[in-house]
């Protein structure tokens, strides 16, 4: 019988493996600036023309590479970076694989340049489609030159595949900021077709980042910064209100290293829940330091996926450290997170009861009961008013009058003086008053909700006593309803009813909540369960914050209902004393700002 098989020439096994690691001309980009860090060049420059199509040019002042390395590097798995398979559990380098050059040579004509410090002369290398053409001495800069000239030239299928010049750009962009990002004590310089996109200099991640996505951005993030055992956390998450509708600005780093990671990135998501509203996602620049021995780069050849030996306790401390970052200056919406408090890593001792948290909260406040001064209110918890100017941080000066001028009210002050506006109503169904960042519009429904909701979380916990009714109610329910009431009845309880079953599907209410105030107690019953069978509700985990979303969701104001203005005044002060007090329990905004810059716009 013929024997068929061949072993692959050189060249065409490079160019099948380059398929993997060279799949456009950012991922060239990506593979020749990491050849440069691990060079340790403190100044990086990137040239492109014709979106990497014709060249990409990565220029550093590395460490450079001797005659016979500057031949190597292009052979497949050339590597100075690793000797031993153990070394592969001990990764500090960008790269360890020896086989980006090799793969790069092979689909395009390259031009090497490089010279050691201390060598008078450096080495030319020209090589083609993994066809050396020419090897000489030259003189050059000290560090390397890369030169990768018509990308593909050889694999037209490749070629015409290519995208559009600005998608390509747009790739190798990005390409630039997941490198420059973490790397930020190194210069970085990007040219495109002879313009200058990006010239960032040395500096700290706060400034990096500022240089690629400008000065505005810093006012736009909290400080993230945890240390324990597995992981070390350093960097920057986005405010809840500067949440986006995509996940373009989310950069994790693990080493130095961008990585995809949707475990961790869900980590981070998940302290914003109720913080922002759904489908919009938060900015994060957040950069893990974990040991080499407890990560695994070696999944892919492009390394972007990794895989951490500890990553459930790496996904609590980060979610955690995130709610931390949120809680020192927003208050994370999350009653048993106390963000006053460090967070302790250490682990809890055998038998240790975690301890009911304490929320102090006064459950006594009726929003409607009495007007209170929005000045004079001391909140137990939650955003004062001047913190939640300061979380809308806009830098409006102080000169700007804070009051609202009603055309139907004669002004007491000049309308140039600071106080609080009296709030007015518009439609029965929004509250507009003033803040010294703006013009705010409440929705007085979805206010009350979340009111109404943090109040009801809390009552559970300071388990207030219940306010006897003066004639008990009795509630009939279908079948279904009642085997569900039975299974509802200990929340509800606890919530502050007194119900009892009375046998056939008949419960009795004896007791309600204080200030459950004026409701028909059938209807509300019928509609908790309800609410609570509905998969919409499902967005707690808990099933009594399922409950406090239902009950709250009812006993609110409706729209249509006209607010006095004490009512008003109350209602917002209430407002800014919760935790979230941006958006209802239910995820919708609460509220909307015009800002002063805004309204001159408008008016231009
Ligand atoms: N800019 C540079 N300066 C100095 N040496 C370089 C530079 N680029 C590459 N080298 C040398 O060439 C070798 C081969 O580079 P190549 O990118 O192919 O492999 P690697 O970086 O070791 O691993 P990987 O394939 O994972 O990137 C490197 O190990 C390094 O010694
Ligand atoms: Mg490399």
């Amino acid at each position: 019988m013929q024997d068929i098989i061949n072993i692959l020439p050189d060249s065409v096994a490079n160019q099948i493996a380059a398929g993997e690691v060279v799949d456009r001309p950012a991922s060239a980009v990506k593979e020749l600036l990491e050849n440069s860090l691990d060079a340790g060049a403190t100044a990086i420059q990137l040239i492109v023309k014709d979106a990497g199509r014709t060249l990409i040019q990565v220029i550093d002042n590395g460490c450079g590479m001797s005659d016979a390395d500057a031949r190597l590097c292009f052979e497949r798995h050339a590597t100075s970076k690793i000797k031993r398979a153990d070394d592969l559990f001990a990764i500090r380098t960008m790269g360890f694989r020896g086989e980006a050059l090799a793969s790069i040579a092979a689909v395009a004509q390259v031009e090497l340049k490089t010279r050691q410090s201390g060598s008078e002369l450096g080495t030319m290398v020209v090589i083609e489609g993994s066809d050396v053409k020419e090897q000489s001495p030259t003189s050059c800069a000290e560090g390397t030159s890369i030169a990768v000239k018509n990308l593909f030239f050889n694999i037209p299928a490749r070629r015409n595949f290519l995208k559009r010049d600005s998608i390509e750009m747009s790739h190798i962009e990005e390409v630039f900021r997941r490198v420059a990002l973490p790397n930020h004590n190194v210069a970085f310089s990007l040219y495109h077709n002879g313009r200058l996109l990006y010239d960032l200099k040395a500096g700290n991640f706060a400034q990096r980042i500022a240089g690629i996505f400008g000065t505005g951005a810093s006012s736009r993030l909290y400080h993230i910064q945890e240390s324990t055992e597995p992981v070390k956390i350093f960097g920057y998450v986005g405010k809840a209100e500067y949440a986006r509708r995509t996940r373009s600005e989310q950069y994790l780093f693990v080493d130095g290293r961008f990585i995809k990671h949707p475990a961790l990135s869900t980590a981070i998501e998940r302290a914003y829940s109720e913080l922002i509203p759904d489908h919009t996602y938060p900015s994060y620049f957040v950069m893990l330091e974990v040991d080499p021995s407890r990560l695994d780069v070696n999944i892919h050849p492009t390394k972007t996926e990794v895989r951490f030996l500890d990553e459930n306790i790496i996904f609590a401390i980060l979610r955690a450290a995130t709610k931390k970052a949120l809680g020192q200056f927003a208050l994370a919406n999350e009653l048993e997170f106390d963000p006053s408090d460090e967070i302790d890593f250490t682990p809890a001792p055998k038998g240790y009861v975690p301890e009911q948290p304490k929320v102090s909260y006064n459950p006594d406040y009726n929003p409607f009961a009495s007007k209170r001064e929005p000045a004079e209110r001391e909140p137990a918890s939650g955003i004062s008013r001047s913190e939640f100017e300061h979380f809308f941080d806009t830098a409006v000066p102080d000169e700007v009058p804070e009051r609202l001028p009603l055309d139907d009210e004669p002004s007491p002050m000049p309308a140039s003086a600071v106080g609080t506006s009296s709030p007015i109503g518009y439609q029965n169904r929004y509250i507009v008053t003033t803040l010294k960042s703006g013009i705010v519009v409440i929705d007085q429904q979805r206010a009350h909700e979340r009111i109404l909701f943090e109040r009801l979380v809390a009552s559970k916990q300071a388990r207030k006593a219940p306010q006897q009714l003066l004639f008990p109610v009795n509630i009939r329910l279908g079948a279904a309803d009642a085997e569900m009431m039975t299974e509802l009845m200990p929340e509800l309880n606890e919530l502050g009813f007194v119900l009892s079953p009375l046998g056939q599907n008949t419960f009795v209410v004896t007791a309600t909540p204080a200030d459950l105030g004026d409701v028909e107690l059938q209807s509300l019953v019928e509609q908790t369960i309800s609410d609570y069978k509905s998969s919409m509700l499902q967005k707690f985990s808990d099933r009594d914050k399922s409950i406090c979303l239902s009950l709250a969701r009812q006993m609110a104001v409706k729209p249509g209902t006209r607010l006095k203005p004490e009512e008003m005044e109350s209602l917002i002060a209430d407002l800014f004393s919760c935790q979230a007090p941006n958006l209802s329990p239910s995820g919708k905004k609460t509220m909307f700002i015009l800002s002063e810059q805004e309204l001159a716009e408008k008016m231009r």
